[in-house]
């Protein structure tokens, strides 16, 4: 089983994934760090430890962490509804909050672990740079970080940039360049698989708790993401979003993955933009570089085959 440390900020789809790994017996997961990004994160850990709820898990730490990005202020994602997961009025959670901060509960784990630890982080990187700034003595037991963000084409937070690296582009930029190994699960492929209207019925009509609330969540989801429509909300949605990560991590064969340098743009109208070189040849910038280290190589997913996604889902 895959040892995994999930960072989140629940949010739909997050809230999707949290029901994944729950369920999946090749995921072991070990505690869920927590982060403002689609919503607040106060609503972020409620959200998740009522999903967990759902989710009949176990006993987990779970625990909240940044309240804003290293230096903007805090941009909630319109698209998650007031309370972040579509304000369905779900019950709260009894469960208790571990009362570290995500930081520190990442650093606990990760140096307790006798075994490598994936890092899949679904939101905005603000934890994680933290915790590879203040505590790089973690950096041996991490197997890799597996995250939703960034896109080798277009945006959706703005024209060139994704939402959880736009959010926090320097924390982004600080994880991409600790040069700790990562794989790039951005737009390219999240925006690619979806939940057929007849399958997600299905699981609105399930005995099972857990699948009840990924059927909900799933029509809750927009039908278009790409457009700038208003959310009509009797359209179906279908998008698994931050759970097509966590299928990512199981069945990796389902993926065209690549190799390739990247780095966060910081500057101006591109600010949060991942630049992916693609090319396979020296460019005039490497061969006139005039210092600035080189952007470490992290693996790519560029194409996904969906519908094996969808049926993992
Ligand atoms: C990312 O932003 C959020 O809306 C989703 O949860 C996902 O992590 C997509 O850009
Ligand atoms: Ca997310």
């Amino acid at each position: 089983a895959h040892r995994v440390l999930l960072d989140v900020d629940t949010g739909v789809d997050d809230a999707l994934a949290v029901l994944f790994a729950v369920a999946h017996p090749d995921i072991d997961l070990i505690g869920i760090t927590c982060v403002a990004g689609n919503t607040s994160l106060e609503n972020v850990v409620a959200n998740t430890l009522t999903v967990l709820d759902i989710a009949g898990a176990p006993e987990l730490p779970v625990a909240a962490g940044s309240l804003r990005p290293l230096i903007e202020p805090p941009r909630a994602s319109h698209v998650h509804g007031t309370d972040g997961l579509g304000d369905q009025g779900l019950p709260a959670s009894t469960r208790v909050p571990d009362a570290r901060h995500a930081v520190d509960l990442a650093r606990d784990l990760l140096l307790a672990s006798d075994h490598p630890v994936t890092i899949v982080a679904l939101a905005p990187q603000t934890n994680l740079a933290l915790l590879l700034r203040l505590h790089p003595e973690v950096v041996p037991k991490i197997e890799r970080i597996l995250f939703m963000g960034g896109s080798a084409s277009g945006g959706n937070a703005t024209a060139v940039a994704e939402f959880n690296v736009w959010h926090d582009p320097e924390a982004a930029a600080a994880v991409l360049d600790s040069g700790v190994p990562a794989f790039m699960y951005g737009l390219d492929v999240f925006n690619q698989v979806t939940i057929d209207e007849e399958a997600a019925r299905a699981l609105l009509a399930s005995e099972s708790a857990s699948e009840r609330l990924a059927g909900a969540l799933l029509h809750f989801q927009m039908a278009d993401p790409e457009s700038t429509e208003a959310a009509d909300p009797a359209a179906f949605g279908g998008h698994i979003g931050d759970a097509g990560a966590l299928c990512a991590l199981v069945d990796p064969g389902a993926l065209r993955v690549e190799r390739h340098p990247v780095r966060v743009e910081l500057g101006g109208a591109s600010r949060g933009q991942t630049v992916v070189d693609r090319r396979r040849r020296v460019g005039e910038d490497t061969v006139h570089a005039t210092g600035g280290a080189a952007a470490h190589p992290i693996d790519v997913a560029l194409d996904v085959d969906a519908p094996r996604f969808a049926e993992l889902f």
